[in-house]
């Protein structure tokens, strides 16, 4: 298939792609393990590096290719040089400072997108992209990075639920699509950043709104996701549904974990948490929708081929023995091997997905018992 040169915006990938492997790198740091460059300073910036540095900068560059305006990458690359620096032997404070920038960014990018056609689904994005200027905003203030948890959680929670929420409605055949959940996920939304809020000053009482907010949040935007259909189709659509009612899995396993528990900010109940958001969640959601959002941003396209199930399948076995064997029963070393399968399935997932960018679609040899193609296709963004 011809394809189009890559866009030059897909520079920006560049240093999402760095922020990621040092982000890796803190990791085994972090579980313990040696790692290829051992930086204390790495180690430190684990969480806001990921969060912010890597996939705040990916979901600003699709917020920016959406926009069409330059200005507009004005947010990726804050928040991509902000991952740089760091990671660079220069004060915290430039890069935390720089972080903030970009996050203030990305809602301007919001306001201009919101003016164009002002959407529910769209509010909860705002609310989403206003979490990770709280985040970045408080740890440039000298606030830990435990305290921030709720702010950054709130980040991509709200900005992935909201994108799905849009899409719901646009893969719905029938009009019954509930506004009901629009309206509820927005207010929920809202109830969010009043929860994280109130998390700094009264944590018993955050930690409880918070567990509760997540899991009315996945039962609200989990039950209307065309996802809960889609997973009886085949080929790309099947894959892309199984990882994202997964991650809708893990999301409740968060907020009932923080119901439960209360404030955590330390310790296996600490790391199953973040990790069932970051890990469950979003990189779940990252490998649903890399073969629809990767195509828009470096206009190549990104062929399924079932081998990307070894990843997805690899990420949530893994995840649960960390959880479970690791944290819950407090076995360390399962804490440890299970990070490191972590890490080789994110790894795996990339360099398959860079694989299959660069040999492009696989030849069609028709297949008679191959189940119908894809469903209307998940378009992120773009369509806007
Ligand atoms: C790929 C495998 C990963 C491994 C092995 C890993 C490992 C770890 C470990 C061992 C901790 C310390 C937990 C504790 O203090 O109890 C940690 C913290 C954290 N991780 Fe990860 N992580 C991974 C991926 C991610 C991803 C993808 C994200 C976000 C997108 C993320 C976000 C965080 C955050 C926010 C913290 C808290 C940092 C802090 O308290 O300073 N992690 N991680």
């Amino acid at each position: 298939m011809p394809t189009r040169p890559a866009h030059p915006r897909a520079l920006l990938l560049i240093p999402a792609g760095l922020a990621l492997l040092a982000g890796l790198d803190g990791a085994l740091l972090l579980l313990g393990l040696a790692a290829p460059v051992s930086s204390e300073r790495w180690e430190q910036v684990h969480g806001p590096l990921m969060v912010l540095g890597f996939v705040g900068t990916v979901i600003a560059l699709e917020r920016a290719v959406a926009l069409r305006r330059p200005w507009g990458y004005l947010a990726p690359t804050l928040l991509g040089v902000g991952a740089l620096a760091l990671l660079a032997p220069i004060p915290l404070r430039a890069g935390q400072a720089l972080l903030t920038l970009g996050t203030i960014a990305l809602l301007l990018v919001y306001r201009a997108i919101w003016r164009r056609g002002p959407a529910l689904p769209l509010a909860v994005e705002i609310l989403g992209a206003a979490s990770a200027t709280g985040a970045a905003a408080l740890w440039l203030a000298g606030v830990a990075v435990p305290f921030l948890a709720p702010w950054l959680v709130g980040f991509l929670v709200l900005t992935i639920l909201g994108e799905r929420l849009e899409l719901s409605v646009v893969g719905l055949t029938t009009t019954a699509q509930p506004p009901r959940a629009q309206v509820l996920a927005t207010a929920l939304g809202g109830l969010w950043l009043l929860a994280a809020a109130t998390a700094l000053v009264l944590p018993t009482v955050g930690y409880l709104l918070l567990g509760l907010t997540l899991l009315t949040l996945v039962a609200v935007v989990g039950t209307a996701d065309v996802a809960r259909r889609t997973i009886r189709t085949g080929g790309l659509t099947r894959f892309m549904a199984a990882a994202m009612l997964a991650g809708y899995v893990w999301l409740a396993v968060a907020g009932a974990t923080w119901l439960v528990a209360g404030p955590l900010w330390q310790g296996p109940g600490y790391d199953a948490v973040l990790h069932a958001v970051f890990l469950g969640f979003v990189i779940s959601m990252i490998i649903a929708h890399a073969p629809v959002i990767l195509p828009a941003v470096i206009r190549r396209p990104l062929p399924y081929r079932p081998v990307l199930w070894v990843p997805l399948v690899l990420l949530h076995a893994s995840l649960l023995t960390r959880v479970l064997l690791g944290d819950a029963w407090g076995v360390p070393a399962a804490v440890a091997a299970s990070g490191v399968a972590n890490i080789v399935a994110l790894l795996l997932f990339v360099m398959l997905a860079a694989g299959s960018v660069v040999l492009g679609a696989p030849s069609s040899r028709p297949r008679a018992a191959e189940p119908a193609p894809a469903a209307p296709a998940l378009t992120l963004g773009t369509t806007r």
